[in-house]
């Protein structure tokens, strides 16, 4: 059976890059890999003092989290680091203390940007963020996608050829880290 993936898109803009990369990845998944693209538009802030009783929004994304194998980061770079509701939804997944739903499954991180550095600052953030929240982090093959403005139709296909190999390259090597680690 498949392995199912949540790829946590770290945008909301609605024509946003990271969105496109992670729609464009569920159409280039290896059959052993069920990529579910997870938003977080709607998601709440993280308040420690609604633990106790936590909003629907919070439970939903959890029970998300708790579904899937494995988790795939899709991410752009804000002010060198990453969106402040990417790291709004990892602090909401990885509470309460002891009971992080991302724990276990391995994940993995693409960052981009539509500049020269791909998003780089972005996913060492990341990388920095996670142990201890989640499975084993894949490490290999890293993947900053630059210039990836031009990457896609008005429709959001991707066109690139060069952007596509790449991603097939990450899935493919991300599909054997699952099935190496997967909850
Ligand atoms: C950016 N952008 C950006 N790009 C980059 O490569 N490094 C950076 O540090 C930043 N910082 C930054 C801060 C803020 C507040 C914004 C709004 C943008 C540009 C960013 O890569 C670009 O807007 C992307 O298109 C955002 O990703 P999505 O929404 O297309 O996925």
């Amino acid at each position: 059976m498949a392995h199912t993936v949540s790829v946590i898109v770290g945008s909301l803009r609605k024509e946003s890059y990271s969105l496109k990369i992670a729609n464009a990845l569920t159409k280039l998944a290896p059959a052993s890999l069920k990529l579910n693209v997870v938003t977080l538009h709607g998601l709440s802030f993280f308040n420690q003092d609604l633990e106790a009783n936590p909003p629907a929004d919070w439970v939903a994304f959890r029970e998300t989290l708790q579904k899937s194998d494995a988790v795939l980061f899709v991410t752009p770079e804000y002010n060198r680091s990453i969106p402040g509701v990417l790291k709004n939804a990892i602090d909401v997944g990885s509470r309460p203390y002891g009971k992080s739903s991302f724990n276990g499954r391995p994940a993995g991180i693409i960052s981009n940007s539509p500049g020269p550095l791909g998003g780089v600052c972005a996913a060492m953030n990341l990388k920095q963020i996670l142990p201890g929240y989640t499975g084993p982090i894949m490490q290999q093959p890293e993947t900053y996608l630059v210039g990836v403005g031009d990457a896609f139709d008005d429709k959001g296909n991707l066109t690139k050829e060069a952007l596509e190999k790449v991603l097939k390259q990450y899935l493919d090597a991300f599909a054997a880290w699952v099935e190496q680690h997967r909850k």
